[in-house]
């Protein structure tokens, strides 16, 4: 099931339960799938079954962003964080790309790198033993897994590195490339890397020590990209060049300091790991990927890029690795991870990492755009503001209100939420 349209107006203002009732009437998730994520999804028994002495299962918020439109179609994406203005900020800004036409987003073929180190040996030759098994060795890989194989994945190619210096002098590592389809593809790649080592050692008398995938996937790239167009931009008192040039400004900042940009990318992740999470996947693995690919030219710098289109529009783009799966794993076990892929539509683990880019993208504008105007603490505490009046005991139209003249205040606090009731209720 997935939604024809990922604008849904007033949502964010309807009680929860008339937030399902509005995914159901849309055909975007049925009854189960719904009460999946109302309940957080894992029973306590399937959670006992997915790791060691289990005591009970941890909840995030899951929240669904709005108005994304990826390669002309609509999706509605499900978010688990626990920090405010990330879904709303995502939300946003996909509707401001929209304008623009959506986001239009790629993704390289699912090959993940196998790692196999190879010590105690003469280089030169181990790599002309090597360099002359290859195909047998691609073959090897391949009986590991039958049915990737079966499925059009599997090995593709096996590179031979030199390590000339580390702490214990050169080595050869080998990279069984394998193309793993529509998972995440650690356990098929380590599988074939362990099943090879034998052969490899046999092939150079040497002794294959580590033989383990590598997260710096740097063969399965995502990307996405967007237009916004100068009429999205303006907002308050500033103007859509002001605010474009604010961003690019901001980018530039990133890109040319590794400590802005370890935020920035933070940022990012705010995006795309909320994604990787709903889905059930592996968001260290993500992260790792993403701050090693950030670091490739030997300095850390920014993931993103932003800069001005030929039409004045502030266009933005992200690449990064993107190991993320649709079978396999917590992606299958957990009903929440499944509702969440159904909600999204996605056939393929690439239509998958498409997403997770362009949420990713989004959120990146939503935090520059925030902080190359206004800041980032005035968005922050109206959440917090409704928070208060709620806590105060302010109910409808007065949170809003309430929340309001808090943050024109400054004064975010209870004892003054309570006061100003009082005397609202008085007068
Ligand atoms: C906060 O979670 C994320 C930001 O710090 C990102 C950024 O600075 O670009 C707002």
């Amino acid at each position: 099931m997935t939604a024809s349209s990922s604008r849904i107006p007033g949502f964010y203002n309807l009680p929860l339960a008339e937030r399902h009732a509005r995914l159901r009437a849309l055909g975007a998730l049925d009854e189960a799938q719904l009460e999946a994520l109302a309940s957080g999804g894992l029973a306590a028994e399937a959670a006992n079954s997915m790791i060691e002495n289990v005591v009970g299962t941890f909840n995030l918020p899951l929240g669904i962003a709005l108005n994304f439109v990826v390669n002309g179609r609509d999706v509605l994406v499900p978010m688990a964080i626990e920090e405010p203005s990330v879904v709303a900020g995502a939300s946003f800004m996909a509707k401001l790309a929209r304008a623009g036409g959506g986001f239009r987003a790629s993704a390289d073929a699912p090959e993940m790198i196998g790692q196999m180190q190879l010590l105690h040996v003469d280089l030169d030759k181990a790599a002309l033993a090597l360099e002359k098994a290859k195909e047998e060795l691609l073959a090897e890989a391949a009986q590991a897994d039958p049915v990737l194989q079966k499925l059009g994945g599997g090995p593709r190619h096996l590179r031979i590195r030199r390590i000339e210096a580390s702490p214990i002098g050169p080595f050869l590592v080998l990279h069984l490339i394998y193309d793993v389809r529509d998972a995440m593809g650690a356990n098929a790649v380590n599988t074939a890397c362990e099943r090879l080592a034998p052969r490899i050692e046999a092939l150079t008398g040497g002794r294959v020590h580590l033989r383990i995938l590598t997260n710096l996937a740097d063969r399965r790239l995502a990307r996405a990209a967007c237009a916004i167009p100068l009429s999205e931009l303006a907002f308050g008192e500033f103007s859509a060049e002001q605010v474009r040039d604010g961003i690019i400004e901001a980018w530039a900042f990133a890109a040319a300091d590794s400590y802005r940009a370890a935020t920035h990318n933070k940022g990012i992740m705010n995006g795309v790991d909320a994604v990787v999470i709903a889905t059930g996947n592996d968001w260290r693995a993500v992260e790792a990927g993403a701050h090693a690919y950030a670091a490739r030219s030997g300095r850390y710098t920014s993931l993103s890029t932003w800069g001005k289109g030929a039409d004045g529009a502030l266009v933005g783009s992200l690449e990064m690795p993107m190991a993320v799966g649709i079978v396999g794993g917590a992606t299958k076990v957990h009903p929440a991870a499944q509702a969440a892929l159904a909600l999204m539509g996605v056939k393929t683990a690439a239509d998958l990492a498409q997403i997770i880019v362009s949420v990713g993208l989004a959120q990146n504008l939503a935090a520059l755009r925030a902080l190359a105007t206004e800041g980032i603490q005035r968005g922050h505490m109206t959440l917090h503001a409704r928070q208060v009046a709620m806590a105060a005991g302010a109910q409808g139209d007065v949170i809003e209100k309430l929340a309001g003249v808090l943050v024109n205040e400054k004064t975010v606090r209870i004892d003054r939420a309570e006061q100003l009731l009082k005397e609202w209720s008085n007068g």
